[in-house]
């Protein structure tokens, strides 16, 4: 693997102040085991909320940010006021803002090259769709998603890179060791080949889809597994430190 173990728990669009101050209490008193690096990714609303009462070295993420400067632009954050409040990350490109939301990969790159440019990290998410998958397609998709990264962003310094295969992604069908290995693998020959060596072996990718308690262990084990995005189960804060704590 490359670099420390990263974990992410994007909360997405759940939680009321009551569940989430019980979660922050929950990571509040879970051991991390290794030097893990550890994000939670609330809701806008809750952000400050969370940053302010997370008391270890847990760090917090947004979900979503503006391409630009803040302004008049009626709905969005922008990337200063998430500094501002202390937020140090930013997931971008999941697949439920690229294919129920429509962000495409020129906008995704965009909203990168802006968030890093401002001193946030990325978390840059890539994956195929079922369809993809079926027709042969997994590893072009992931080229281009990666290439609309790779076209704009100033440096790969602050990027962790999620791959999370569509289908595997809140439906209990997680991709199996050897199916999400072979992609980090492509992943990385990709970032070799159109990157740079370097790049390609500090860069962390993590995988997200269904990831959980019970099947963390065993993908954790993988050579190219760097870390995971957990959705579901970052929600409960017993298995998300199990999750936090899958490496050995
Ligand atoms: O960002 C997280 C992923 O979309 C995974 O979600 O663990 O609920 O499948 P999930």
């Amino acid at each position: 693997g490359s670099g420390k173990f990263f974990v992410g728990g994007n909360w997405k669009c759940n939680g009321t102040k009551d569940s989430i101050t019980k979660l922050v209490s929950d990571l509040n008193s879970t051991k991390l085991e290794t030097d893990v690096d550890v994000v939670v990714s609330p809701p806008f609303v809750y952000l400050d909320q969370v940053t302010a009462s997370l008391t270890g070295r847990i760090e917090v993420s947004a979900q979503n940010s503006w391409i630009g400067k803040g302004g008049a632009f009626t709905g969005e954050i922008s990337v200063e006021q998430l500094k501002d409040i202390g937020c140090k990350w930013v997931i971008l490109g999941h697949s439920e803002r690229r294919h129920i939301i429509g962000e495409d990969d020129q906008f995704i790159g965009k909203k990168a090259a802006y968030a890093l440019n401002e001193g946030l990290g990325v978390i840059a998410c890539i994956g195929e769709l079922l369809e993809e998958r079926e027709a042969g397609k997994t590893f072009d998709v992931c080229f281009q998603q990666l290439k609309a990264f790779a076209d704009v962003v100033p440096s790969w310094d602050n990027i962790v890179i999620a791959y999370e295969p569509v289908w595997a992604i809140g439906t209990g069908k997680v991709a199996t060791p050897q199916q999400a290995q072979e992609v980090h693998v492509a992943v990385r020959d990709w970032l070799k080949k159109n990157v740079s060596e370097e790049v390609a072996s500090k860069t962390r990718i993590i995988y997200g889809g269904s990831v959980n308690g019970s099947n963390c262990a065993e993908l954790a084990k993988q050579e190219d597994i760097d870390g995971f995005l957990v959705g579901g189960a970052s929600l409960k804060g017993p298995e998300f430190a199990t999750i936090v704590n899958s490496v050995t």
